[in-house]
């Protein structure tokens, strides 16, 4: 697997340091509340539970799956729901916790597709940005980093399944997804 790397883009530490800093943000902005944080499956699992052990709050999982990409590296645009949660979430403050949010598609359908189950708030938790490949106006509450249009891997991010559970956020060969 290590051979398929490029570089690291962002190594474990810097990571790391970055989760507990957007936990103390969320545990601030929640103070008193009780957080319905859905991990959406499979990329952000990683993220998902480093950040709940770092959040000092009381808070309820929720997973949900939902497919835009397929098995290659571009989104499709079309985007739909594989696996639902049963909980009701009105009233609830709701925090979306995702890996990457890239053309944007994903989560833009997601929010609107939970908010019309009437929740109190709901917000959404990001570990990376690529603000340059939207497609669609979307922005996230919580992002950790912002990064630039390069092909990465790790810390739940995968290509066609592989490579999820690498440590740091990894830059891809072009040979391994061009080939
Ligand atoms: C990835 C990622 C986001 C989405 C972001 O999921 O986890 O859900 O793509 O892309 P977008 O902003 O262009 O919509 P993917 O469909 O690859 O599934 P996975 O989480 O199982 O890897």
């Amino acid at each position: 697997m290590i051979n398929d790397i490029e570089s690291v883009l962002i190594p474990e530490e810097k990571i790391r340091a970055r989760i507990k800093e957007m936990a103390k943000q969320i545990e601030n902005d929640y103070k008193g509340k009780t957080i319905t944080v859905i991990c959406i499956l499979r990329g952000a699992s990683v993220f998902f539970c480093d950040l709940v052990r770092e959040i000092n709050l009381d808070v309820r999982f929720e997973f949900m799956s939902v497919s835009s990409y397929g098995a290659g590296t571009t989104s499709s645009g079309e985007v739909r729901i594989v696996k639902d949660i049963n909980t009701p979430l009105n009233g609830k403050d709701v925090l979306i916790v995702e890996d990457i949010i890239d053309s944007g598609s994903t989560l833009s359908f997601l929010k609107k597709i939970l908010e019309q189950r009437g929740p109190a708030s709901i917000k959404v938790c990001t570990l990376l940005d690529k603000p340059s490949r939207r497609k669609v106006d979307f922005k996230g509450d919580y992002v950790g980093f912002e990064i630039e249009d390069k092909f990465v891997v790790g810390c739940g991010l995968d290509y066609a399944e592989k490579y999820r559970n690498l440590r740091d956020v990894c830059i891809l060969k072009p040979e391994v997804y061009t080939k």
